[in-house]
């Protein structure tokens, strides 16, 4: 019988997939790194999403694993090389959750621009402010987005049936993809000197670690404000509290975090009540989107283990 381990959040559907299949299977969300690199050499199969970290310490201890499926977008908690050094199958299932990220997106722009967060705590603390809770349209504002792909032109056909004019940077797009989306594909340094929101929906690679950073603040407009439901470190969270705190920019919408959990003793973001918006990378976490990918997560892990594939060296 296989083990599998599922060490991230998963929806029921996933688990239930798993055991009918004739695995064993230990949930343990949230256990500690260091039960987890204790029990590692358990398991033949783990199904992950952004919390475990899958690098080479944990690798080397991996002894039985056949197979990690991420349930979710990117392989940026996993070491790939590392796994592939040791014979072990790693996919991802992107699309399960792409809609939902572009929903959380709109959201999280539409709550910065009429501060709808900071209204309700108000409220919920018998506080009536409706001047200080003073918003601003989105019409006839212009959205940049970093990273046209899946989740960036999907946030761009919505961003526009709100009248907002939107412009882009991909490098890796072909320009009639863009074209057929009528968003112009500009240099990076132009979208963010002429965008009154900032979005990012890059994955996290060399070339985007803290691709918005001290510089990229100071050249952005005084009213921008910067929405990421990517990828934590994208965004240099210092130089963000920096340029909220001098005035650089004016708000942010932050669902993805360096450190996650979010602590008061890791987030200097916390601080800014008024113009901060955060959330708990929540961006993938809805019903459906949680069945999407904990069912194909599943379904590929039983797949490749009942396939019976070699032995890793
Ligand atoms: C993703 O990359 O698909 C999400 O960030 C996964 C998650 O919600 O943990």
């Amino acid at each position: 019988m296989y083990k599998v381990l599922v060490s991230d959040n998963i929806a029921q559907k996933g688990i239930d997939i798993l055991k009918e299949a004739g695995m064993e299977v230990d949930f343990k969300p949230g256990q500690s790194r260091e039960e987890f690199l204790e029990t590692i050499a358990e398991y033949d199969g783990i199904i992950v999403r952004s919390m475990t970290l899958l690098d080479a310490e944990a690798l080397n201890k991996a002894k039985k694993l056949k197979v990690i499926g991420r349930a979710g977008t990117g392989y940026d908690n996993i070491d790939l090389d590392e796994a592939t050094k040791h014979g072990i199958f790693v996919f991802n299932t992107p699309t399960g959750n792409t809609i939902s990220a572009v929903e959380h997106t709109m959201g999280m722009m539409l709550s910065l621009s009429r501060n709808i967060p900071q209204a309700n705590q108000a409220l919920h603390n018998d506080i009536w402010d409706r001047k200080k809770y003073m918003g601003v349209e989105v019409k006839g504002k212009t959205l940049g987005i970093i990273g046209l792909g899946r989740i960036g032109s999907r946030v761009a056909k919505r961003a526009q049936s709100f009248g907002m004019k939107v412009i882009a940077n991909d490098p890796y797009l072909a320009p009639q993809k863009a074209e057929k989306l009528n968003v112009p594909l500009l240099p990076f340094k132009e979208v963010l000197e002429k965008a009154d929101y900032v979005t990012l929906h890059t994955p996290l690679t060399d070339e985007t670690y803290h691709i918005l950073s001290h510089k990229e603040f100071a050249i952005m407009k005084k009213s921008a404000r910067v929405i990421n439901c990517a990828r934590g470190q994208n965004i240099d969270t210092k130089a963000l509290a920096e340029a909220l705190e001098n005035d650089k920019i004016t708000g942010a919408a932050i669902d993805v975090h360096e450190e996650e959990p979010v602590k008061a003793s890791n987030n200097p973001l916390l601080k800014f009540q008024d113009r901060v918006i955060m959330t708990c990378h929540l961006g993938g976490t809805t019903t459906e989107a949680m069945d999407n990918v904990s069912i194909t997560a599943a379904e590929e892990v039983v797949s490749v283990l009942q396939s019976n594939l070699p032995e890793s060296p």
